[in-house]
């Protein structure tokens, strides 16, 4: 059984099982022989699959691999393969392997780029009220450091109705002369809004004009919920730097990430750590010590398996199911979509009338369904769909929901 499916997933060029029917951009891919890549439990409908990635068999398989050699020598640290892992990452965000360093996850890699900053006691951070709890903690954190302040702003009146010009606008207004960073998040898992990266960048670069490098703004993305769920190149976002854990929609092993610094600014951030790699100006950025290398290895495994999926069938997938459950949602009295179908990508944050959004998880947990909702001043209940979610699962949790909210 198991070498069938193995087979099933591999017959087509060499890569996937062909789906006869399927008409969307998502089409050409048997998406059961996907899933069947993977171990989910199968009583359980998951719209929570980004929270921290399942691995496929691949990146299972070279953890393996990678944890076998290094027992047979811990010291055969097989540097080759950090470089591999590095033209993996910098291929796969349309950079170069050289401006990645790898992180344990976004939150290490958010503190290490504020961390490292170079930031003086008159400048500013400036982010906004929808970025995660751990960002604006990291932020406070280097900002505390030296003096300098941290500012929240508030891109959007209200997440469904948001639109790319009032964020822009909004950004505009809010940049000073002593703002030294702006920290964004490219897909919010707040509200699961899309930003607008590059329209962001736009009003960045022009703040930017005429300052001196010292005083230079850089914009830093959070992006761990866009990676591997948007089709879009992280690195040619105009962004600064880019932080994303590879453990979410990419299914990289869990405790890995990496973070991407344009090369024209690496200069402005300074290592916090010693690090195991001098690959290069970027790399150093990586905290060193011993780390588990099977898993950091093993996130070369994670984007060649996506990357045979196709970016841009996998982003079809995830937007065809989320504008599904989406749609659905819209069709229930009462229940409020608060993501904006136009600027979204797997999430979709919603309220459904007379329940909180953590009992919305607890009554939808009773009847095998997994969703979330993330501690911000507004817990939303929040769904996700992944490419390992069937159109079935998404219009059984529809069903639920109309039946909580009767
Ligand atoms: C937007 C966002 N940023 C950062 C994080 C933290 O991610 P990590 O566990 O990779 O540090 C999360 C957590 O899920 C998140 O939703």
């Amino acid at each position: 059984m198991e070498g069938m499916e193995r087979r099933d997933f591999l017959v087509g060029a060499g890569l996937l099982a062909v789906a006869p029917t399927a008409s969307s951009a998502a089409q050409g891919l048997d998406w059961g022989a996907v899933r069947r890549e993977f171990r989910l439990d199968p009583a359980l409908t998951n719209m929570g699959l980004f929270y921290l990635a399942s691995n496929p068999r691949e990146v299972r398989d070279a953890v393996a691999e990678f944890q076998r050699r290094l027992d047979a020598n811990s010291h055969d640290l097989m540097p080759e393969e950090a470089q591999k892992v590095a033209e993996a990452l910098g291929q796969y965000v349309g950079g170069a392997a050289d401006d990645i360093a790898f992180v344990p996850n976004t939150t290490m890699g958010l503190s290490i780029v504020y961390g490292g900053l170079k930031l003086r006691a008159d400048q500013e951070l400036l982010l906004n009220d929808q970025d995660h709890a751990w960002h604006q903690q990291a932020a406070r954190l280097a900002a505390g450091r030296v003096g300098a302040k941290v500012r929240v702003g508030t891109l959007y009146e209200n997440p469904a109705k948001a639109t790319e010009d009032e964020i822009a606008t909004r950004l505009r207004n809010s940049i000073t002369p002593r703002t030294r960073a702006v920290g964004i998040t490219w897909v919010q898992s707040s509200t699961g809004l899309r930003m607008p990266v590059r329209a962001c960048a736009a009003v960045v670069a022009e703040a930017n004009r005429g300052r001196k490098e010292e005083d230079r703004c850089l914009l830093v993305v959070d992006g761990v919920h866009g990676l591997a769920a948007v089709d879009d190149d992280a690195a040619r976002l105009g962004a600064d730097v880019f932080v994303a854990g590879t453990h979410k929609w990419l299914f990289g092993p869990r405790g890995t990430g990496m973070v991407w610094v344009n090369p024209e600014v690496g200069d402005e951030i300074t290592p916090m750590l010693p690090s195991l790699s001098d690959r290069s100006t970027t790399a150093l950025l990586g905290p060193g010590g011993f780390h588990a290398f099977e898993q950091y290895f093993a996130v070369a495994a994670a984007v060649r398996f996506h990357q045979r999926l196709g970016r841009t069938r996998v982003a079809a997938r995830i937007a065809e199911l989320s504008g599904r459950f989406a749609a659905g949602l819209a069709e229930i009295s009462g229940v409020v979509v608060h993501t904006p179908r136009a600027l979204s990508a797997g999430l979709v944050c919603f309220d459904v009338p007379g329940s909180t959004g953590p009992e919305v998880v607890r009554r939808l947990a009773d009847k095998k369904i997994q969703i979330t909702t993330a501690s911000y001043r507004i817990p939303y209940a929040r769904a996700g769909t992944s490419i390992l979610n069937t159109p079935e699962e998404v219009d059984r949790a529809v069903r639920e929901i109309s039946a909580l909210a009767r």
